[in-house]
């Protein structure tokens, strides 16, 4: 675990919109229900946080945060499959809890599909917490999924 961390040409950089081919590449093998072109193009232009993380040359993950008065929302974290448990994850969660920080939210809130196992884990390892439920939040094979509610505070 964190092999990544050791890793001298790791680089943490914002998300440009020239970025979005690489990203939606990572977003597919990711996810069964990936987001499209337009959404990351909104996320930019509304200035949300968007991060890349780069590694052997490439973009190996990325994550989106927006903030509110007193909140912040994490809108994305992904990382490309093939870097999974090697503390990429870790390293992007803590840019954006920084960020965060820095934005003096409160809490952190973000969303997870019940059946995402790994990313509920990966949370809750990290101080997460389930506050609550939005039924039927997301789009699934057969029908819709809910959303779990986790929530972290900041101090
Ligand atoms: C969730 C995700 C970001 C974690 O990224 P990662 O780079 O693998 O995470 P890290 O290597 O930093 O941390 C790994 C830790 O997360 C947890 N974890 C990750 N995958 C897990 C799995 N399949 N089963 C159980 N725990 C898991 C463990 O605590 C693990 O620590 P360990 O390897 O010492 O057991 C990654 O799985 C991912 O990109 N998934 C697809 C996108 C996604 O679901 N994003 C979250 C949407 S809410």
């Amino acid at each position: 675990m964190n092999a990544v961390l050791k890793q001298p040409d790791l680089n943490l950089r914002p998300m440009a919109e020239t970025d979005i081919s690489d990203v939606l590449q990572i977003e597919h093998a990711a996810y069964a229900f990936p987001w499209n072109r337009n959404i990351f193009r909104g996320c930019l232009r509304e200035n949300y946080c968007c991060r890349v993380v780069e590694l052997d040359g490439g973009i190996a993950g990325y994550a989106i945060m927006s903030t509110g008065v007193d909140e912040a929302h994490l809108l994305n974290l992904c990382v490309d499959p093939g870097y999974h448990r090697t503390g990429l994850g870790d390293v992007l969660l803590n840019t954006m809890l920084d960020y965060a920080r820095k934005q003096e939210a409160i809490t952190t809130f973000l969303e997870v599909r019940p059946s995402n196992k790994a990313a509920r884990r990966f949370y809750e390892k990290r101080g997460f917490v389930e506050v609550g439920l939005r039924a039927n939040y997301y789009p699934a094979k057969f029908g819709r999924e809910d959303a779990i509610i986790m929530a972290r505070e900041m101090v």
